[in-house]
């Protein structure tokens, strides 16, 4: 830092202070500044590299330009990056795997976007019990080297999210029901903070911001560049995904219910969910089902009742044997689309209140349609997803996460609503609907006493309040976190897009 900077800093104001000081906040030149101090890590408009760095799932962030992309390979590049966008006041923001749906989730208009691509690196204790991840990794990077020895993570299942937005905000896995989410076994995190300093967080070391880290998110704390996630052997998994007739809802959902509340006490390892859908390749609604156990063979038990089912409603039976890498290949999602989700929960004690739900979201979906011109693409999915007391019970080791979620809490259902769609002229409209209709299943559960109101962040719209649902205690204590390791607030002020407390 330079004199004046220091004395700006020394006033505690310095937002304040750059704001007012012409020049300062200009961001004008700031791409070739990084590009001297960073040499060949900044990518210019109109480039190969650039256009590289604008791929993202959602076509609703690709569309957004940044001046530039940092292409950091090193926490010292990130550190050198960070402390010139924050000396000279620039808005950014950080991407990893870019599957946030909604614009600036993970890309800024006019501001800089440090793309994590090159920091892929991928290292195996000598142990095997840990493996340690460099945040620009896809979870199908980290399977691929995985999977060959025999090892696992508990990590996503698509293959080209980003290890680090799924690991900051929560991270549902094949393997949660053993294990707990992955946040809840990441072992060490090295983390940038606003100061440019890089500092580690474990269980005992900066403890709190190990807590914060472990669903917090990361867009209030720091850039993280490396993960060290426990491990396990591993060899090929059962899976089974299943398209069916859209009147098999009922008992599927039947199915589900029970496996939120007993399933798992019988069977822990086992892993489901439900999806409704609405495509016109399948000429209107289907059912979707994925099932997997991470050491049977055949059908499990606890899901048997879901293959008793007459042939002519099956569409699509894939039932197999396989690792991790290409059980997420499988379940990757298009890219080049608009995409929007939407998340609540409400307890799993009530099959019933599902069944509602479904029927709800049947006479929204079609309403939606017959408003639709025909020939314009929607796709909607109501995805429900189990969080069983055992799993809630994980979340509480190595003094908790910040999630916000207690063993008496569960069994929760998460109920997604997903939308993915090509016309722009639909984005607002879609947005707000799906934000409507959860309002409305919280209001319906809550007057049946089966209200939760956890907001899972990965799967959040950006209308929703994510950290004002992990409980006052719990945003206090995130808050507060946040100012202890960025005092001056300057992430909070210049790292745009996400979830801010
Ligand atoms: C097809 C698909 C499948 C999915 N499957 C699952 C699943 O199986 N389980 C599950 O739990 N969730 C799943 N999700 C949700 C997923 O966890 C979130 O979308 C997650 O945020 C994606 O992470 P990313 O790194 O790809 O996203 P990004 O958009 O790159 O990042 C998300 C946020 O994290 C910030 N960030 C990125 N890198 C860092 C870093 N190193 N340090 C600090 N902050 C950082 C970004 O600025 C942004 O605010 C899925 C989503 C999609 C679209
Ligand atoms: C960025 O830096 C490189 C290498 O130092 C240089 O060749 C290039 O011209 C610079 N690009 C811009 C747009 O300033
Ligand atoms: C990029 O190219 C387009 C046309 O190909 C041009 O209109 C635009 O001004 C260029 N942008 C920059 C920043 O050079
Ligand atoms: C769910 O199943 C019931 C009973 O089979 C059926 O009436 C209803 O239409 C189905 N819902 C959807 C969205 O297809
Ligand atoms: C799917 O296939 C498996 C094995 O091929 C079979 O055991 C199972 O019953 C089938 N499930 C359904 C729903 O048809």
């Amino acid at each position: 830092m330079g004199r004046l900077d220091l004395v700006l800093a020394g006033l505690a104001l310095p937002g304040l202070a750059f704001a007012i000081l012409p020049g300062f906040n200009n961001p004008g030149n700031i791409c070739e500044t990084l590009n001297s101090t960073l040499p060949n890590l900044v990518t210019f408009p109109n480039t190969t590299l650039y256009e590289q760095s604008s791929q993202y799932w959602s076509l609703r962030q690709a569309e957004i330009r940044p001046r530039c992309y940092v292409t950091p390979q090193t926490a010292q590049h990130v550190s050198k990056a960070v402390k010139l966008l924050i000396t000279r006041n620039v808005p950014f923001t950080v991407k990893s795997g870019g599957h946030t749906g909604y614009p600036g989730g993970s890309n800024i208009q006019d501001g800089v976007t440090i793309d994590l691509v090159y920091m892929k690196q991928i290292t195996i204790s000598p142990d095997r019990k840990t493996v340690t991840v460099g945040p620009g990794n896809r979870w199908v990077d980290v399977a691929d080297v995985l999977d060959p020895l025999g090892l696992a993570v508990i990590g996503g299942r698509s293959s080209n999210v980003g290890v680090s937005g799924l690991l900051l905000g929560g991270g549902i896995s094949y393997f949660s029901g053993l294990h707990g989410w992955a946040c809840d076994n990441v072992k060490l995190y090295e983390i940038v903070v606003a100061s440019g300093d890089i500092i580690t967080a474990t269980a005992t070391k900066n403890s709190d911001l190990f807590w914060a880290l472990r669903g917090g998110g990361g867009s209030n704390f720091g850039i993280v560049t490396k993960f060290e996630l426990n491990s396990f052997e591993q060899g090929e998994l059962w899976a089974s995904s299943l398209i069916l007739h859209p009147s098999v809802n009922a008992t599927y959902v039947d199915v589900l219910q029970s496996f939120a509340v007993n399933g798992n006490l019988q069977d822990p390892a086992a892993h489901h969910y439900f999806i409704m859908a609405y495509a016109r390749e399948f000429g209107g609604f289907i059912v979707l089902s994925d099932q997997f156990h991470p050491s049977k063979k055949t059908i499990p038990d606890v899901f048997k009742p879901l293959h008793q089912v007459p042939p002519q409603l099956v569409y699509m039976n894939n039932t197999r044997l396989d690792k991790v890498a290409g059980l997420t290949r499988a379940s990757e999602g298009r890219l080049g689309a608009r995409q929007n989700f939407a998340v609540m929960a409400v307890k799993a004690t009530s099959a019933g209140l599902i069944h509602d739900f479904v029927a709800m979201w049947k006479e929204f979906v079609d309403r939606i349609v017959a408003e639709t011109p025909e020939g314009v693409r929607l796709q909607p999915m109501m995805v429900i997803q189990p969080i069983t007391v055992g799993v809630i019970q994980m979340m509480q080791r190595n003094g908790g996460n910040a999630l916000g979620l207690k063993p008496s809490d569960g069994p929760l259902f998460l109920v997604m609503l997903s939308w993915e769609w090509d016309e722009r002229s639909l984005d607002e409209k879609l947005e707000g609907e799906s934000k409507k209709l959860l309002d409305e299943f919280d209001r319906v559960a809550r007057q049946r006493g089966l209200g939760n109101g956890f907001v899972y962040m990965n799967y959040a719209s950006r209308l929703q309040d994510v950290y004002g649902n992990y409980g006052l205690l719990n945003k206090g204590r995130l808050a507060l976190t946040a100012l202890k390791y960025d005092p001056l607030m300057r992430y909070k002020s210049l790292w745009k897009g996400y979830f801010k407390l």
